[in-house]
This record gives C-alpha cells, sequence and structure tokens, in this order.
C-alpha cells in the first residue's frame, strides 16, 4: 500500500485531549547500559491538557500549527513529536500521510509535565481515527514507546506504576481525587539535561534511587487523605532541577509559606506542584501564590483523570 494517499476521512476532523501527567512517586536509578535511567514511578494524569486535533490536507505531508504554550517556539516538522507520531501511523498502515495537525497547548513546554509528550500520543490517537488505521494495544504501546518514556502513559491516563524507562506500565485504582496548583516558571529544563545532573550529584554523594513505590500506591489504592499524600510525595530528580534553577528553592517555600501540604517538582522540572487539602484551599493556595510573584502562571488541576484513550 505505500504510495497512495490517506483516504480522505468522513468527518472533517478528529479532536483529542490528553492531559499532562504529573509523577507523585518519581525513583530514578543507576543509568542503564543504554544510556537510559532505572525507574520506578508513579504517574498521574492530570485536569491541565492539550487538544490534538488531525485534520485531511489536500495535499500529502504532515503540516503542524500551534496555538498556546510554546507557539512561535515550538518546531512545527519533524523536530516535533507529534510530527514523527503522525509518521508512524502513516508508516503503519502503508500510506502517504496528508494531515494538518493543531495542537492547542495548555500544558507547558520543557515544564515536566509531558507536554510534547502527550501532544505525541494525541497525534497517534487522532491520525490513527482520521485515517481510520486499526492498531491494537500492544503495537500502539510499542509505537508510542519508541516515541518516548512518557508517552505510553499519555496514552492510557489515570494512574500507573512506571517501571523499565517508564514505559512499562501497570495501572493502579485510585480511590479519590487531589488537587494541585501547578505553578509554572520562566524557565525551562531539558529531561536529558536533568538527569545528567541527577547523575552528576551522585557522584559526589548526593541523593540515592527511591525504589519502593508501595507506600504510596497504597495510599491512592486506599484513598488517603491529602495530608498523608503529602508525606509520601518524592522526587528523585526534585534537588537535580533544584541545582540548575536555583530559585525554584523560593518559589517552593514561598508555596509552603501560604499553607501549601506539600512542594513537589514535577518531573524533571522546572514546574512546582503544591499540593491542597481540597478544591477550595487549592483556589485560596493559587491566589495567594499568584499574589506572591515568581511563579509565571498559576494553574489549578486535579487528577486522576481518564486518558485520551480510556
Ligand atoms: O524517553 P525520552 O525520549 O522522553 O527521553 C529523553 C531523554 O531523557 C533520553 O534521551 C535520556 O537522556 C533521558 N531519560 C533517561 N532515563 C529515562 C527516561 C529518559 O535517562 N528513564
Amino acid at each position: 500500500m505505500t504510495g497512495q494517499t490517506a483516504p480522505a476521512a468522513p468527518q472533517a476532523g478528529v479532536s483529542v485531549d490528553v492531559p499532562a501527567k504529573i509523577n507523585p512517586h518519581l525513583g530514578v536509578g543507576d543509568p542503564r547500559a543504554d544510556g537510559y535511567h532505572a525507574l520506578s514511578t508513579v504517574y498521574q494524569a492530570i485536569s491541565l491538557h492539550d487538544t490534538v486535533t488531525a485534520q485531511p490536507r489536500d495535499e500529502p505531508g504532515i503540516a503542524i500549527t500551534i496555538s498556546g504554550e510554546g507557539a512561535g517556539e515550538l518546531p512545527t516538522d519533524e523536530g516535533n513529536l507529534a510530527h514523527k507520531a503522525a509518521k508512524l501511523v502513516a508508516l503503519y498502515a502503508g500510506i502517504e500521510p496528508a494531515v494538518k495537525l493543531h495542537l492547542n497547548k495548555r500544558i507547558p513546554v520543557a515544564g515536566g509535565l509531558a507536554g510534547g509528550s502527550a501532544d505525541a500520543a494525541g497525534a497517534l490517537i487522532a491520525c490513527a481515527r482520521l485515517w481510520d488505521v486499526e492498531i491494537g494495544d500492544a503495537e500502539l504501546h510499542r509505537l508510542a514507546a519508541g516515541l518516548g518514556s512518557d508517552v505510553p502513559f499519555c496514552l492510557k491516563g489515570g494512574t500507573a506504576i512506571g517501571t523499565g524507562r517508564g514505559e512499562e506500565l501497570t495501572p493502579v485504582r485510585a480511590k479519590g481525587s487531589w488537587h494541585w496548583v501547578v505553578a509554572t516558571t520562566d524557565t525551562q529544563i531539558s529531561t536529558p539535561e536533568c538527569y545528567k545532573e541527577v547523575d552528576r550529584l551522585r557522584e559526589d554523594g548526593i541523593g540515592r534511587y527511591s525504589a519502593d513505590i508501595a507506600p504510596i500506591v497504597a495510599a491512592f489504592e486506599g484513598g488517603a487523605d491529602a495530608d498523608s499524600l503529602a508525606r509520601l510525595l518524592v522526587n528523585d530528580m526534585e534537588a537535580a532541577a533544584v541545582s540548575l534553577r536555583p530559585q525554584l528553592a523560593s518559589l517552593m517555600h514561598g508555596g509552603l509559606e501560604e499553607g501549601a501540604l506539600a512542594a513537589h517538582v514535577s518531573g524533571s522540572g522546572p514546574t512546582v506542584l503544591f499540593l491542597a487539602t481540597d478544591v477550595k484551599h487549592a483556589v485560596a493556595l493559587a491566589r495567594r501564590i499568584r499574589m506572591r510573584g515568581g511563579a509565571r502562571s498559576v494553574h489549578l488541576a486535579h487528577g486522576p483523570v481518564s486518558g485520551p484513550a480510556a
């Protein structure tokens, strides 16, 4: 079938909402032979999301437009993970891609919230639907894992344990909903940069692998209150993120002073998550953190939420 143009879709387009992820537990092990770090993490999808829309295009090729976070700054060519995702679906189907992809972004770029991975997951699903391509779960997972370690989780949403380099998932049945204030900063941290800093700090004897996820998994499954969850949050990348962007320390400290139950760097940072008791507390906390300054933007989010393919 290679060389054929993608069949015209009956509908005008397909839109998929894909949530951001957080890692309430992020245990980072030693680098493996392939350069990736072994992970023992718990992912959770939160209510902040990007929308990926795929529409048929008259001429062959993948044309990307972007609005919202990162518009004008992010690549719209092969350098964009969503572009690679669309190409993979076309390759899998044996068709020539002809698609307009629009990314409406609310997830901060390079913020530790898997925004690029979310867009890739959205592009996989939207293109498969637009072109009417049946992709089985195992194959979709394989395509997603080839795009990036966080992409498989972005397809699933909810709460899940991540092992391997983060791509091996075991769902967790979380009972409840937890409220966060998401504070972004005006800096970015690239994921590999943060992993390298973790390695460097470890050479100096700073930090260790928090492999045990059992306590936080039990807390989610048991519907723990926010106070209990606050004591269980772990991020082995936090010291590295703060070392790379020292201004994070004052942002975190400020949120705690304003009454957050915990301050937690999201993934490789620099976004900081503040845990609130409930939605009312989150609204008040967000207002106080905004007034204090120091954050580029402050959002409310809750999790877990369902993923795009759920
Ligand atoms: O998997 P992904 O392409 O998102 O990873 C980006 C980079 O982050 C990798 O090239 C690697 O340097 C680093 N990484 C890592 N260990 C992981 C995941 C990512 O070292 N488990």
